[in-house]
C-alpha cells in the first residue's frame, strides 16, 4: 500500500536509505540492479529556447459547469437571499477562487444536460420560471433559477468567456437561432428588447459555441452522417450578430478512439459550401480504467495510481489518432481540436446521491491534471480549447463546497501553478524520462514542458510520476538568456491518495520552491508523485 510509503520532500526516507544500502551491496556482489530499483541519478532536461513552437492557447485551461448534482446549484448559485456571502446569488468565495486561476472560458449548460435544455425556461423573473426535470442526472427538479443572465453574470465576475452548448439533441435549429439572436444582436429586434427588459441591453459575447454534445450518445445516438446533416443546418442558422467578436463553432467529434465522427465531420468540412462552416471539433476522453468507473477517489493503493496514470496517458494516442485525420483534411490546421471534456472519472463518494458524480480529488489527480495539460501544450498547434470536467463539486473538480465552507482541491492548485503557461509560447524540451515501473505497468518517470510567457520569462513544468522515488532534475536552457534565479512552487503530498477535506483543507497545497542555480543550470529535487512549476530569471 502507498499508505506505508512515507516520504519527505527532500527524498530522504527509510525506504530510500534501505534501497541505497541494498543497491550498494548488490553492486559489491556483482548483481545487476533493475532500472526501477537503481540508485536515483539525476535526469538532464534541455529547453530549446531557439525553437519556439505554437502559442499555448489560454483556452486549454477552460472549465466545464453542467447542471449536474451540486455543480451549479450550491456550487456556484446560492441565490441572493442565501446566508452564504454572494453577489446577485453567486457565491463570493467560489468567484474569488476561480479568479485566481484565471479561468479563460466556462462551458455551459452541459454536457448531456445541454441537449435537453430549453433556454427560454431560464430567462425572465426567477419566481416565474418553470420547474423542469433533469433526467440525465438523478432525475431531480431543475429550478431554472440559474439561466442565461445568471451564467453571464457569473463569468463576468470571474473574468471568463462563454462557451455555450446549444441543444441539437432535442431542440430545433429555430430555438438555437433565437437564443443566438437573443444573446448577440445589437439591433432592436423583439428578442433584443426582451433581453433588455431582462436587464441586459448590450449584446453578450459568445466567443465559443458548441453545436450539440455527444450526439453519438446522450445527444440522440445520431449516426455520423445524420449528425453532419444537423451540423450544417445549426452552423448556418446559429448566427453571431455581435460585430465586435468572432465566434468559434465547435462540432461534435469523437468519443475516445472512435474515428467515425472525426472522419465524417472533417470530410464534410473539406467539401463545405459557402453556406456553413465550423472552427473546431470536439473530443471527449475521460481517464478511467473501465466503465462504469469504479476506482476509488481516496483510500487507494499504488496499483490504482499506476493504472490511472497509464489510462490518462492515452490522451497522447487520441490526440495523434484524431490529429492525423484532421491533418489529412485540414493540413493548415484551421479547425481546432477542442478537448472539451477530460479528467479522471471515479466511483462516487459513498452516501452521495446517484447521478451527482461526486468524487474526492487526490494528489494522483493533480499529477493526472499536469500530464493532460502537458499533452495539450505539446499539441498546441491543433488543441486550442480544453475543458476539465467539472468545475465545482462534480468529477475532477477544482473546488468543493459544503454550505458556507469551501475546499480547494489538488487539481485546483495545478491549474493555479500553470497560469504562466496561458498564451505562452511552447518551447521544445528534450530529456530521457527514465522509467517508473509498477507490476506490469511501465511509465515514464518524469514529464516536463517549457514555455516562454507573454512577458518573455521562461517557465518549466516538471512532474515526477514515480509514486516512490524522488528525482533530481537538472534543467538547462542552452542558447537562452542566462539564468540567475529559479523560483516557483511544488505540489507534493504525504501519499498519492492524500486529499483535502472540509476537516483538513490544506493537506495538499503548493509550497515555494527555490531551485539551486549553478553555471546557468537549475537543479531541483521533486518528491514522489509531485508537480512543480518554476520560472527562470
Ligand atoms: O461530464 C459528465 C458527462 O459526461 C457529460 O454530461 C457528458 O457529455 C459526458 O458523457
Amino acid at each position: 500500500m502507498i499508505r506505508s510509503r512515507l516520504f519527505s520532500t527532500k527524498g530522504i526516507t527509510v525506504r530510500n536509505i534501505v534501497r541505497a544500502i541494498l543497491g550498494a551491496a548488490a553492486v559489491l556482489c556483482g548483481i545487476n540492479v533493475t532500472p526501477a530499483f537503481a540508485a536515483d541519478e539525476s535526469i538532464q532536461i534541455s529547453v530549446d529556447a531557439a525553437k519556439p513552437g505554437a502559442r499555448i492557447d489560454r483556452h486549454i485551461f477552460g472549465q466545464f459547469a453542467e447542471h449536474l448534482g451540486r455543480g451549479v446549484y450550491e456550487g456556484v448559485w446560492v441565490g441572493p437571499d442565501s446566508k452564504i456571502p454572494n453577489t446577485r446569488g453567486i457565491r463570493n468565495d467560489v468567484v474569488a477562487a476561480l479568479k485566481a486561476i484565471k479561468v479563460p472560458n466556462v462551458r455551459w449548460p452541459g454536457g448531456c444536460f445541454a441537449d435537453e435544455y430549453h433556454w427560454r425556461n431560464g430567462i425572465g423573473p426567477r419566481d416565474k420560471r418553470p420547474a423542469t426535470l433533469n433526467p440525465n442526472w438523478g432525475g431531480v427538479i431543475e429550478p431554472n433559477t440559474f439561466g442565461t443572465h445568471e451564467f453571464f453574470d457569473f463569468i463576468d465576475q470571474i473574468g471568463a468567456e462563454a462557451y455555450l452548448s446549444i441543444n441539437v439533441g432535442s431542440g430545433t435549429a429555430a430555438e438555437a437561432a433565437d437564443w443566438l439572436e437573443y444573446l448577440t444582436t445589437p439591433q432592436p429586434t423583439a428578442l433584443q428588447k426582451q433581453r433588455a427588459a431582462n436587464g441586459h441591453p448590450e449584446p453578450f459575447r459568445v466567443p465559443i459555441l458548441g453545436i450539440g454534445n455527444e450526439n453519438w450518445g446522450c445527444g440522440g445516438s445520431m449516426t455520423p452522417e445524420y449528425y453532419v446533416d444537423q451540423l450544417k443546418v445549426y452552423a448556418r442558422y446559429s448566427r453571431n450578430y455581435n460585430p465586435d467578436q468572432k465566434m468559434r463553432r465547435i462540432a461534435v467529434g469523437p468519443d475516445t478512439a472512435d474515428t467515425s465522427y472525426t472522419e465524417a465531420v472533417m470530410a464534410a468540412w473539406k467539401n463545405k459550401t459557402w453556406a456553413w462552416d465550423i472552427e473546431g471539433l470536439s473530443l471527449h476522453y475521460y481517464t478511467v480504467v473501465k466503465w462504469p468507473p469504479a476506482y476509488k477517489s481516496f483510500g487507494f493503493g499504488e496499483k490504482e495510481y499506476a493504472e490511472l496514470i497509464q489510462s490518462t496517458r492515452r490522451m497522447y494516442d487520441l490526440l495523434k489518432t484524431h490529429g492525423d485525420i484532421m491533418d489529412k483534411y485540414d493540413p493548415e490546421k484551421k479547425v481546432a481540436l477542442s478537448v472539451d471534456e477530460w479528467g479522471v472519472w471515479l466511483a462516487k463518494i459513498p452516501d452521495t446521491p446517484e447521478g451527482f458524480l461526486e468524487q474526492q480529488n487526490s494528489q494522483r489527480d493533480a499529477v493526472i491534471a499536469s500530464l493532460n495539460i502537458n499533452a495539450f501544450a505539446r499539441h498546441a498547434d491543433r488543441v486550442k480549447i480544453a475543458n476539465i470536467a467539472q468545475m465545482v463539486n462534480v468529477l475532477q473538480a477544482m473546488i468543493f463546497t459544503r454550505e458556507e465552507k469551501l475546499v480547494l482541491t489538488p487539481t485546483y492548485h495545478v491549474f493555479r501553478m500553470y497560469v504562466p503557461f496561458q498564451d505562452a509560447t511552447f518551447l521544445p524540451v528534450s530529456f530521457d524520462a527514465g522509467k517508473y515501473v509498477h507490476g506490469s505497468i511501465e511509465l515514464p518517470r518524469v514529464d516536463a514542458i517549457a514555455a516562454k510567457a507573454t512577458d518573455g520569462k521562461v517557465w518549466v513544468a516538471l512532474t515526477n510520476l514515480d509514486a516512490n522515488r524522488p528525482v533530481t532534475l537538472n534543467v538547462a536552457v542552452p542558447g537562452g538568456a542566462k539564468v540567475n534565479r529559479a523560483r516557483g512552487e511544488i505540489l507534493s503530498a504525504p501519499k498519492v491518495d492524500s486529499v483535502n477535506s472540509f476537516e483538513a483543507p490544506e493537506v495538499v497545497k503548493p509550497r515555494a520552491l527555490n531551485a539551486r542555480v549553478s553555471g546557468g543550470k537549475i537543479t531541483v529535487t521533486l518528491a514522489p508523485a509531485s508537480v512543480a512549476v518554476i520560472g527562470l530569471e
